[in-house]
C-alpha cells in the first residue's frame, strides 16, 4: 500500500514541476565569447540579439504582454524569431498579429524566419496567408532565403523545405543542397548568422558558411532529464540529439533554443519556455 502512496505522491509532484515548467518564461544568456569562432579576430563591438522561437500561440498574459515586456526589457538592438509563431490554423494569424505588434509598439527590430507550421498554413489557404504576410512585411523583415544586413551582423534566412520535415534523412541527402535555395556568406568581415528552423540538418548547412546557426522546433525535446537531455523529438523520436543549448558545428556553432510554446503535448518538464539574449561579435577587425 505504502508504495501506491508513494507513486501517486511522485505522479503528481511531477505534475506540478510540469505546470509550473510550463508557466516560467526564462532568459537564457550567451556571451560574446561563447559565440565567437573566428579565432584571433576580434570583434569591434558587440550586437545584442533576442531570438524567440516555437510560440505556437501560446500567450503569456493578456495579449502576450509578459512575454513582449520580457524581450524589450533586454534592450534588444534586435529580434530573430526563428519559426513556428503560429499552429496551422487561419485563425492563428490573428495571434501572430498580436505579438509582432506587440514588438513594433516596443520599437524593436524584427527579422522573422518561417518554420513548419507557417509553411502548413500557407498551403491551407494560399490567399489569406499571402495577404497576411504582406501586411506583417511592413513592419517584420521576413527572411525565408533572404539576406539581411543589420549592424555588422549578415543574416540568412533558410527556408527548409517542408518535406524535410518528415522524410527520412537518407531520402533528404538525395535532394537537399542548401546553397541552391541561399548564397553562401561572402567575406563582408559581419559576423554571419544562418536562421534555419530545424537544427537537425544543421551538417547539411554547413557548406553556407556560417560563423553561428540558430534553429529551434525541436522544444528542447518536450521532457528533460538529468545527465541525458530531451526525450523525444517532433518526430516522435526518443533521445534526439542537440535539442536545447551551443553547440560546435564544424567552424561555427550551432545554437538551438528550447523555444517559448508547446504543440502536441501541452506541457514542459524540467525545461521552461525561454528567450535567448545574445551578445553577438559583430563586425571583425580583421586578420
Ligand atoms: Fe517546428
Amino acid at each position: 500500500m505504502i508504495i501506491v502512496w508513494i507513486l501517486i505522491g511522485l505522479i503528481l509532484l511531477a505534475m506540478t514541476v510540469a505546470v509550473v515548467d510550463t508557466r516560467i518564461l526564462g532568459v537564457k544568456r550567451y556571451s560574446a565569447a561563447e559565440l565567437a569562432v573566428t579565432g584571433d579576430a576580434q570583434a569591434v563591438g558587440t550586437v545584442r540579439v533576442v531570438v524567440a522561437s516555437d510560440l505556437h500561440c501560446t500567450r503569456f498574459g493578456s495579449k502576450n504582454r509578459r512575454l513582449i515586456d520580457l524581450i524589450a526589457a533586454q534592450r534588444p538592438d534586435l529580434v530573430i524569431v526563428a519559426g513556428d509563431v503560429i499552429n496551422s490554423r487561419p485563425s492563428d494569424t490573428e495571434y501572430s498579429k498580436e505579438f509582432f505588434d506587440g514588438l513594433k509598439a516596443s520599437g524593436i527590430e524584427t527579422v522573422y524566419i518561417f518554420g513548419n507550421h507557417e509553411q502548413k498554413l500557407s498551403l491551407i489557404g494560399e490567399e489569406e496567408f499571402n495577404a497576411y504576410v504582406n501586411e506583417l512585411g511592413s513592419h517584420v523583415r521576413i527572411v525565408n532565403n533572404d539576406t539581411f544586413v543589420f549592424k555588422g551582423i549578415t543574416i540568412k534566412g533558410l527556408l527548409i523545405p517542408l518535406r524535410m520535415y518528415r522524410d527520412k534523412l537518407s531520402n533528404i541527402e538525395t535532394y537537399f543542397k542548401a546553397t541552391e535555395l541561399i548564397d553562401s556568406f561572402e567575406d563582408d568581415g559581419n559576423y554571419h548568422i544562418l536562421v534555419a528552423h530545424d537544427p537537425t540538418f544543421a551538417p547539411m548547412y554547413r557548406e553556407i558558411g556560417a560563423d553561428l546557426i540558430i534553429g529551434g522546433h525541436l522544444h528542447g525535446g518536450i521532457i528533460r532529464l538529468p545527465f541525458i537531455g530531451g526525450l523525444i523529438s517532433p518526430r516522435h523520436r526518443l533521445f534526439p540529439r542537440r535539442t536545447k543549448g551551443l553547440f560546435e558545428e564544424g567552424k561555427g556553432k550551432l545554437l538551438v533554443t528550447s523555444g517559448v510554446g508547446w504543440h502536441a503535448l501541452p506541457f514542459r518538464f524540467l525545461n521552461n519556455p525561454e528567450i535567448c539574449v545574445l551578445e553577438v561579435p559583430a563586425v571583425k577587425a580583421g586578420d
